[in-house]
């Protein structure tokens, strides 16, 4: 009788005791930590992709190729404007380009990957692509640095489906004026939009015209 008593106060003091704190029934923090920081590392080997760019090559383009001794360090996707100016409102005025300005998002992983849906516009930008001057595109990007360059070579981007036109691929080299990085050679490839109006019939003194690209950014190893 006495022995049942006292377990039953004891199973009381228990439960009273387990009361102020339900959030942990019953379960030893100790003893969960150790099998929960394993599954999770498991998990990561098992699933993360590998994001290495050593390997990864350009889509198919007739660009003159990478330099010798340059590594692909960054590929990053710009959604911005493609900028051009109109003399006025007429069919006899084309649009001069004077240039770009976008924001810059980390692809390197998607593209890597192949899982280019996996790109969101909104995560944080690395860094802001625009020009300094009409000729001269400058890539600013946090952990590279800055980097200006001149347009080397231009091939027409392929044909859309839809019979649209996109912006051509380009590749740039830096110059050594503003550039504070060791990236030497940037493509710009994969554009959507961002192509002119045919003539400057109804335009505003400045086009602005939606465009993305992917760019590829080639650094020295120092
Ligand atoms: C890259 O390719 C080379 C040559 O095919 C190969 O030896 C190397 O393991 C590859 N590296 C990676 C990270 O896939
Ligand atoms: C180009 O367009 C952007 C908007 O995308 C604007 O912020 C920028 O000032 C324009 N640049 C020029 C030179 O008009
Ligand atoms: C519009 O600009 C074009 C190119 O500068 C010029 O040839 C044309 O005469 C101009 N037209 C008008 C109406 O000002
Ligand atoms: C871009 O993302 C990769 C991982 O996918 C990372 O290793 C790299 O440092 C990032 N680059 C920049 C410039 O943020």
């Amino acid at each position: 009788m006495r022995t049942i008593l006292l377990l039953t106060t004891l199973a009381l003091s228990l439960v009273v005791s387990a009361v102020p704190r339900p959030q942990h029934p019953g379960r030893s923090p100790a003893l969960a930590i150790p099998p929960r920081a394993t599954n999770i590392g498991t998990g990561r080997k098992n699933t993360a992709p590998y994001c290495g760019l050593a390997n990864v090559t350009q889509p198919a383009n007739t660009l003159p190729t990478p330099s010798a001794g340059l590594n692909l360090v960054l590929i990053a996707q710009g959604t911005g404007t493609q900028n051009y100016t109109c003399a006025n409102n007429s069919a006899t005025a084309l649009p001069v380009a004077i240039g770009a300005v976008a924001t810059l998002v980390n692809a390197s992983c998607a593209v890597a990957t192949g899982n280019l849906g996996s790109i969101n516009e909104d995560s944080q930008a690395v860094g802001m692509h625009f020009f300094v001057d009409s000729t001269t595109p400058d890539f600013n990007i946090i952990g590279l640095g800055n980097t200006e360059l001149k347009k080397l070579a231009a091939v027409a981007a392929p044909a859309e489906a839809d019979g649209s036109v996109d912006v051509p691929w380009l590749k740039l080299v830096a110059q050594a004026a503003g550039t504070t990085s060791l990236v030497k050679e940037v493509y710009r490839l994969v554009t959507k939009g961002g192509t002119a109006p045919v003539s400057c019939a109804g335009q505003a003194a400045v086009v602005q015209v939606k465009y993305q690209a992917e760019y590829w950014f080639y650094a020295s190893p120092s």
